[in-house]
């Protein structure tokens, strides 16, 4: 029986819309989508681990065939342990695929098994990253057009004047 799975890994510091089309699309696709939010432990994100997961159950939970992990070690080694073999990446322009194609190869240098698919951002989510998220948070700017309302809540609380 076919049973195929992927995984989409990422900082994920926090979820975004666009994010969420890439699941969203790679549900369609495959049986099973694990989401991997990598993090390096001697980096600190804006969001913790568990927040970053937390957001991510959140915004998936209406989509039975996704899973959310965590993992603090190289992509590579992750889809070893896991026997997933499809890495499923977004691409927002040429300089996503440029950085993207450096990224697969390397990875598919380290596991010989593992081919990274490019799935193209839909248009409305190509200006869209974490990084411009973290800035208009700072800023108190309304956030409703970028991140998943379901994320919203854990967004707003950390970026909360105390
Ligand atoms: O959401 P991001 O920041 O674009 O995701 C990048 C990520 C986390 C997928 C990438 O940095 C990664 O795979 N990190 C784990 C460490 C690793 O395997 N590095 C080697 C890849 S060349």
């Amino acid at each position: 029986m076919n049973n195929s799975r992927c995984l989409y890994p990422g900082s994920f510091d926090p979820v975004t819309l666009g994010h969420l089309d890439i699941i969203r699309r790679a549900a369609a696709i495959f049986d099973t989508v694990v989401v991997g939010v990598l993090h390096n432990p001697e980096k600190k994100g804006c969001f913790s681990v568990e927040q970053r997961v937390d957001m991510l159950q959140r915004v998936c939970r209406d989509m039975p065939n996704v899973q959310v992990i965590s993992y603090g070690g190289l992509l590579a080694q992750l889809t070893k342990e896991t026997g997933i073999s499809v890495v499923v990446r977004g691409v927002r322009g040429v300089a996503d695929l440029e950085s993207e194609t450096a990224m697969a190869r390397i990875n598919h240098q380290l596991n010989p098994a593992l081919e990274t698919l490019f799935l193209p951002a839909s248009p409305e989510m190509g200006e869209i990253s974490a990084s411009m998220v973290r800035q208009l948070a700072a800023f108190g700017a309304d956030l409703s057009a970028y991140v998943p309302q379901e994320a919203l809540p854990v967004i707003l609380a950390a970026f909360q004047p105390q």
